[in-house]
């Protein structure tokens, strides 16, 4: 940081100083980017030293152990070694117990530094100039890897297995691999998981699909891939065919609905693409979890985890599985070289999955769900602080986790549409296309892109709009790209009636989307009386929805109205069900906001056990618990 204010300082008092060509070109009041004068690679998140050893190949064996709730066995690593005599392995509530190194496994030491909120210990282990091979014995922390999340049958669908699944992004590997835990390490890794004989293990690499006998499943992944990518889930699993290359896992009595609600799913493939090159991971396969999974979806490579709060029924939430393969390019082929750059994996990917579905069901849906995303943007921009609602963050100190805001995904994706009516889809679409192919299986810092941008597409085709503004400034840059939709003008009409007070003389609604709702329930006045509210709820019967986003929308702007109070039971069901922390954070937060923050704190006792870490980390601090 120190380095960076000192170079600014010597850029601004000495204009004839050529720093670099960029900050040349900039008329003094515009936004000067940070990086155009150092590129800030390191990682603030992980304590790995990977220019003196680093890790390539992990070989895991572990043994699944519901009983105690923990993980135990062994990570063996192959390591790239410049004569180091130290390896510096991120750890977190790791029970280490021995280190060895070398097919001998010779015996060696071990320290573990003082524990850090957030990043966990420095596991620093000692080897000779010569190692090639480290062993690491460990167990995870008994029910406390914030990773994990252990599963009591009753919490499944199925209700006669426990279930476990992990979620490694962005920082919570470590809690269960001693691991170099950093975007920028790519490794490859094999696996041998032991699990109770009914019980079928998965992971983000090539799969089983059915249980064996010895209730042991051995797995590969032959591409590189940055840790917070390597993944497990156990339970009562069956699998089902999408495609010729796709497919589901799920509880056996989910597994027909996920089928039927996932059909496109090969199609999604083939478009994907057909946009941006040939899919490099083999297989696509999505697993349903449990309800407590914290997030909407999550692209661990080779196999999607995704919340069953997508099942609708009538395949309308399935944007979010376009947006998990797109990932399968933008992410996990190009991975962002640190936290700090995560707009490059998440705003590539909305645009990318905004791409996808256009394709399969056209401009007018593709447009419906921009907007929306622009409305979360617009959200997400009030409230944030300014320099939070940069592109390039600076994360330095702070749980990775704080940016995970719509400003990396959906800033990120109007900024990569701004760029395609620049020069026009085709030339876009090539550049993108390019981009992906130059940096396959490996990390990309903004610096690094910025620099790529303006070689391959900026220059060539003669466009001079501010990227500084948009990657290092705050908020939504003006030439910020509109989008229209006729749907939406319809649904505006109809929330001016249904203002005005009687629903029954309405629009035709009948075949309005999932989309169109929650653009409706978005825009209703904000202090709509509650016999409105009453009166819409029996007309459109929104919460008792089968649609989960349609039902989080009606219970938020029910909370914020007043209107909440009477829906009391029907809320407290679908948090007490329901983990996914996006629906969570909105409704728990609208309750406290609502002077009843008793209430919420009644609901999330009772509801709390079946929320995942992730979930349970953001709910504390809003609830303010302990
Ligand atoms: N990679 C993210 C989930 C994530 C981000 C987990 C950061 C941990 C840290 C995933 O691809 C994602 O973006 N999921 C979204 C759905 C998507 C359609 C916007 C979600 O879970 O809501
Ligand atoms: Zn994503």
């Amino acid at each position: 940081m120190k380095k960076i204010s000192f170079l600014f300082l010597i850029c601004a008092l000495l204009p004839y100083l050529q720093c670099t060509e960029a900050n040349k070109e900039m008329p003094s009041q515009k936004i000067k980017s940070p990086n155009a004068l150092s590129e800030d690679t390191t990682d603030h998140h992980s304590f790995a030293k990977p220019k003196e050893a680093q890790t390539k190949h992990l070989s895991l064996s572990l043994k699944v152990d519901f009983d105690q709730r923990i993980l135990s066995g062994k990570a063996s690593f192959t390591i790239d070694n410049q004569q180091a005599t130290r390896l510096i392995l991120d750890s977190r509530d790791l029970q280490i117990e021995k280190v060895s190194l070398g097919e001998a496994e010779t015996p060696t030491s071990f320290t573990l530094s003082k524990a850090e909120v957030f990043l966990g210990q420095a596991l620093t282990i000692k080897i000779e100039k010569n190692t090639k091979l480290v062993h690491v014995y460990y167990q995870t922390k008994a029910d406390g890897a914030a990773a994990l999340d252990w599963l009591q049958p009753q919490q499944t669908a199925g209700k006669k297995h426990p279930f476990l699944f992990t979620q490694g992004q962005a920082i919570l590997t470590r809690t269960w691999i001693p691991c170099q835990d950093s975007p920028g390490i790519r490794i490859t890794y094999d696996a041998q998981i032991e699990v109770p004989k009914d019980l079928l293990a998965v992971m983000s690499a090539s799969n089983p699909q059915r249980k064996n006998e010895e209730g042991i499943y051995k797995f590969e992944m032959k591409q590189a891939i940055p840790p917070y990518l390597i993944a497990l889930s156990v339970g009562d699993l069956v699998f089902g065919e999408v495609g010729a290359r796709t497919g589901i896992y799920a509880e056996p009595s989910m597994l027909e609905k996920a089928v039927y609600e996932f059909g496109d799913m090969e199609k999604m493939l083939v478009k994907a693409e057909s946009l941006y090159g040939k899919y490099l991971w083999e297989r696509y396969d999505v697993i349903v979890l449990p309800p407590s999974f914290p997030f909407g979806g999550m692209e661990n490579p080779r196999l999607t985890f995704a919340t069953p709060t997508i099942i609708a029924g009538d395949r309308s939430l399935t944007s979010l599985i376009a947006h998990e393969l797109a990932h399968s390019w933008s992410g996990n082929l190009v991975t962002n070289a640190t936290w700090n750059d995560f707009w490059l994996n998440e705003g590539f990917t909305v645009y990318f999955e905004r791409r996808i579905m256009e394709e399969l069901y056209g401009k007018d849906y593709a447009n419906m769900l921009a907007l929306l995303g622009y409305q979360d943007l617009e959200n997400d921009v009030a409230e944030l602080d300014k320099k939070d609602t940069h592109l390039k963050l600076d994360l330095k100190g702070r749980d990775p986790d704080d940016g995970m805001t719509d400003i990396a995904y959906e800033k990120g994706a109007f900024f990569l549409l701004l760029l395609e009516q620049q020069v026009g889809r085709e030339k876009f679409d090539a550049f993108l296309k390019s981009y992906f192919n130059t940096y396959q299986f490996k990390t990309i810092s903004t610096t690094t892109f910025i620099k790529y941008l303006k070689e391959n597409l900026l220059e060539p085709n003669q466009v001079t709009i501010d990227i500084d503004e948009w990657i290092f400034g705050p908020g939504i840059p003006a030439n910020c790209p509109k989008i229209e939709s006729d749907k939406f003008a319809l649904v505006d009409q109809q929330v001016k009636l249904a203002s005005g007070g009687a629903p029954a003389k309405t629009l035709n609604t009948t075949d309005w989307s999932t989309h169109e709702w929650l653009h409706f329930i978005r825009h209703l006045p904000k202090n709509m009386a509650k016999e409105k509210m009453k009166n819409l709820d029996q007309h459109y019967k929104f919460s008792r929805s089968g649609n989960s986003e349609i039902l989080a929308a009606w219970f938020e702007t029910s909370i914020k109205n007043g209107y909440g109070k009477t829906l009391l039971p029907e809320i407290e069901a679908f948090l007490v069900k329901v983990g996914r922390r996006k629906f969570l954070t909105p409704l728990y937060g609208a309750l406290k906001e609502s002077n009843q923050l008793e209430v919420a704190r009644k609901i999330y006792a009772k509801a709390k056990p079946n929320y995942h870490a992730v979930s349970t980390q953001t709910l504390d601090e809003l609830l303010e618990i302990e």
